[in-house]
């Protein structure tokens, strides 16, 4: 038997946000996200929560999950244990129940321009990077705008204007790709008072990436970019 205690909150019912308590028979290698759906068609259908691809590569499902940001398909129940708490992301409006409304998350990403630049007019051919090229962005590339580092990052808790490790690590993926023309306008933005120098290398970030990304390294290269070029 496992009991799962969910953050439950309707802010269009209105009422206080609480915990709810649903107990059940967890099969063995079940994930919490399969635990939701558990709980969602059997004992309470008005249980809210956001899924799609159930392989950790949309993104979705990031929770609060006895005290880490993780990824609820990812995450086998008993390897938690058979007690488990579980929030929304934090420092986002909640929507309802385990959903947030991610638009300030998106909106900072988008402060830093999260597509290629071209450095001259499009030609009818493909950018050609060499393999060495290509490597030096390969640290950057995985991420799955899952929110957990912004979730996790006290700063952006404190400072909603904060860009947020999402999209500073973001913002190095293009300032270090051969093919982008955009590099010195990217730095100029994360150098602003919303960015990098807000950040105060406290690694939650890096702990949480269920891709094992390192937002902390990104932001300290481009510190190093804004001061020393
Ligand atoms: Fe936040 Fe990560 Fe910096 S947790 S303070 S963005 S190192």
């Amino acid at each position: 038997m496992v009991e799962f205690k969910i953050f439950r909150y309707d802010p269009d019912k209105g009422g206080k946000p609480h915990f709810q308590s649903y107990k059940f028979e967890a099969e063995k290698g079940m994930t919490i996200l399969e635990g939701l759906f558990h709980i969602f068609e059997n004992i309470d259908g008005s249980l809210a929560f956001r899924s799609s691809c159930r392989e950790a590569v949309c993104g979705s499902c990031a929770m609060h999950i006895n005290g880490m940001y993780r990824l609820a398909c990812k995450t086998q129940i008993g390897v938690l244990g058979s007690r488990i708490t579980i929030r929304p992301l934090a420092h986002l409006p909640v929507i309802k129940d385990l959903i947030t409304d991610l638009t300030p998350f998106f909106e900072h990403l988008k402060e830093i321009k999260p597509y290629l630049i071209p450095k001259e007019a499009p030609t009818q051919k493909e950018y050609i990077q060499s393999i060495e090229e290509r490597r030096r962005i390969d640290a950057w590339l995985d991420c799955i705008l899952c929110g957990a580092c912004y979730g996790s990052c006290p700063v952006a808790s404190q400072d909603k204007n904060y860009l947020g490790p999402h999209a500073l690590l973001k913002a190095l993926r293009f300032v270090e790709d051969s093919r982008d023309g955009g590099a010195k306008e990217r730095v100029a933005m994360v150098a602003k008072d919303n960015g990098i120098f807000r950040c105060h290398t406290i690694f939650n970030c890096q702990k949480v990436c269920p891709k094992d990304l390192d937002p902390t390294k990104a932001i300290a290269k481009l510190k190093m970019k804004t001061l020393f070029g």
